[in-house]
């Protein structure tokens, strides 16, 4: 029989810097979710990928002197890492700039223009850079970017539209009729304001940039970063192009997780775009929420960014997996603090879970040399409730899974743990023990035990993949015995021989722990301003023969008066080893003539001649600015070196 198939994607992430641990969540979820599926017998195809194009991404790489294709290539590499360091187990990468992608964008743009659901027209509104997001005045808040509250620009171009307006009614009207296609609740409200207040046509191309896909029958045209970026989902099933062929098998996509900022993307413009070419749409968007710092949004500016990979290499990839989906629910915005993780870790894995393996391996080994035996007795009224509550587990959780409700989950599989820890409290082995008679009880209790965990074991698979193959190592399940299909009690081998594994989860001191992640934040400021943050991006990439073409020569400054009437500027009289020459400066408030009579600096010597309050300057002399308040020092050279040399 054929397998059923599940389609989950993430948004395609924006390589226009390192991804944060924002970035982690959604792609993490997304990942616990597919492992989730495979795990109960879907065909999965889990999609990531990166969004390349657009204005911001072209002005970041003209800042470092890069290509914008040199410059997304590079962060799309330290991206694709980071999910490999994170354990992601994506079945495709799509990345916009991918050719084949490109070649069906151009194609769906043409469609719609052919069916008249584009046209060609004028715009005139408010941009944010930022956000790549054109807004209507009416849609501004306080006249910034209702999504990210930096200011707009006026902006007015020839453009195509789509024709978002038309299905207006249209998908207000999947939300009625389809309660399930966007979830949580509360996202269904912001959307029907959203398109109540007056759904406009939907500007689709621009001609301020080149960074994008060309509109192929009218190049000057790229198309709409989102248009571009939306598609994607089917692109890379392998609509429009012969890539792969996929999309009759996996589209519709049975859900894409995407963050509460891009639920209007998602949840109006992609339905509208898929009717718009008479496509199935996909069976729900779920808008989840943001982890936040300090109640607000992480970024650079504020120095608060959260770094996955250095919290992976601290803690460990599958604490912070669990973390990240145990601590907050997934539908809502959460607080990211450093305490709330180490105390996830102390108490959910290092004292319940970690403790209750390692408790259970160390005692089968010391009572019955690491193999439990044959010999057993019945089950008493205590052996029957935790029997039953394993048995109901597998259920529960995935009625939780379902929902994408994967704290509820987590706490579902936890709720046994903690149960098995007071059963060993309750059946009390190390007195057992003492009574050779009761060995087929204390073998029972063993059993038990080995048997809640195996369960928790295949449960917490698609949350922590690598910790649940230790925990199911260590208590000695083999082949089948770790499977999903054998999650009901008593699919244990009657006789597994335990082993005692690493400690799982070592406990974090707290205030140790804070203490030095103190010292490493302030450690870590202390670098950035004096070293890269400040640094300004390099320039453009020159050829030697542009730079040939500066003519520079060392000269002594042999005279210095004050420019009168100008307060910034002295006038300095140059020995240039060719006869003499005056330049005009505007470092007097960080020089005083004497300062610079006798010295020998070097200028621009064939910088066209200007004027400066009256005076002409023949040149320019070298400085550079040092420290936060951006003080000029001149750039001084070693009196052996005579006037007139060229510098090269
Ligand atoms: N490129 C678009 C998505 C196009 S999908 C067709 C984009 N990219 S993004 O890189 O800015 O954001 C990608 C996702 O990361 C969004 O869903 C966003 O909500 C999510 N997050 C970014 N910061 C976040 C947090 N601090 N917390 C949780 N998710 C956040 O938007």
């Amino acid at each position: 029989m054929e397998k059923k198939t599940f389609y989950i994607t993430t948004p395609i992430y924006y390589p226009s810097d390192n991804l944060h641990i924002g970035h982690s969540y959604c792609t993490v979820a997304t990942d616990t979710m597919a492992r989730y599926k495979r795990m109960a017998g879907y065909d999965v195809m889990f999609l990531t990928g990166t969004d390349e194009h657009g204005l911001k991404i072209e002005q970041k790489a003209k800042e470092k002197g890069v290509t914008p294709q040199q410059f997304v290539d590079e962060i799309v590499i330290g991206i694709k890492d980071l999910w490999k360091t994170m354990n992601i187990s994506n079945d495709r990468f799509i990345r916009t700039t991918d050719d084949y992608h490109i070649e069906s964008v151009k194609k769906i743009f043409k469609e719609l223009y052919e069916k008249g659901d584009i046209y060609k027209g004028s715009y005139k509104g408010k941009y944010c850079t930022p956000c790549e997001s054109f807004w209507t005045e009416s849609q501004l808040v306080d006249g910034k970017c209702p999504d990210c509250g930096r200011p707009v620009q006026d902006a007015e171009e020839e453009a195509y539209f789509f024709r978002l307006s038309k299905y207006a009614d249209k998908i207000l009207k999947l939300y009625e009729e389809n309660p399930e296609f966007l979830t949580p609740v509360s996202r269904v409200n912001e959307m029907k304001a959203f398109i109540n207040q007056g759904l406009e046509d939907l500007c689709v191309s621009r001609t301020s940039f080149t960074w994008g896909i060309p509109v192929e029958f009218d190049p000057k045209h790229v198309v709409y970063v989102w248009v571009d970026a939306l598609t994607n989902y089917i692109t890379a099933l392998g609509y429009g192009n012969d890539k792969y062929n996929d999309y009759d098998k996996f589209w519709p996509a049975d859900v894409h997780f995407v963050g509460k900022e891009i639920v209007r993307f998602h949840a109006v413009i992609w339905p509208a775009i898929l009717m718009a070419l008479d496509l199935p749409l996909p069976k729900k968007v779920f808008g989840h929420g943001w982890l936040l710092i300090d109640g607000g949004k992480m970024s650079k500016s504020k120095g608060n960014v959260v770094d996955p990979v250095t919290l992976c290499s601290r803690y460990g990839v599958d604490a912070i997996r669990y973390f990240l989906l145990r601590e907050f629910p997934f539908g809502t915005d959460g607080s990211f603090t450093n305490e709330a993780l180490i105390t996830r870790i102390n108490s959910d894995l290092a004292n319940d879970i970690g403790n209750l393996v390692s408790r259970t391996t160390a005692m089968v080994i010391k009572y019955f040399g690491g193999t439990l035996p044959t010999d057993r007795c019945a089950d008493n009224d205590l052996d029957a409730d935790i029997i039953n509550m394993a048995n109901e587990l597998p259920q529960r959780y995935s009625e939780q899974m379902e929902k994408f409700a994967f704290q509820n989950a987590l706490m579902e599989i936890f709720k046994l743990i903690s149960r098995a820890n007071k059963y060993i409290d309750e059946t009390a082995p190390w007195v057992l023990i003492k009574d050779e008679s009761n060995k087929p009880r204390l073998a029972s209790v063993m059993y038990n035990l080995l048997e809640c965990i195996r369960i928790c074991g295949i449960l917490l698979k698609p949350f922590m993949p690598d910790t649940a193959e230790k925990i199911l190592d260590m208590i000695g399940a083999t082949g089948d015995e770790r499977e999903w299909e054998n999650r009901d009690f008593g699919g244990l081998s009657k006789t597994p021989t335990v082993t005692k594994g690493e400690n799982l989860f070592p406990r974090i001191d707290m205030e140790k722990e804070l203490q030095e992640l103190a010292k490493q934040k302030e450690e870590k400021i202390q670098t950035n301003n004096t070293t890269k943050a400040d640094v300004d991006p390099l320039c453009e990439t020159i050829k030697l023969d542009t730079f040939e073409k500066t003519d520079l020569r060392v000269c002594k400054v042999v005279d210095c008066t004050p420019v009168p009437k100008a307060k910034k500027l002295l006038l300095l009289k140059l020995d240039d080893g060719m006869g003499g020459r005056q330049i005009v400066s505007s470092i007097a408030k960080y020089y005083k003539p004497e300062d610079l009579i006798g010295k020998k600096i070097i200028i621009i010597a064939n910088l066209a001649p200007a004027k400066f309050c009256g005076v002409e300057s023949q040149g320019m002399l070298l400085a550079g600015d040092v420290g936060t308040e951006g003080e000029c020092k001149v750039i001084f050279v070693d009196d052996a070196v005579e006037c007139g040399t060229r510098i090269h």
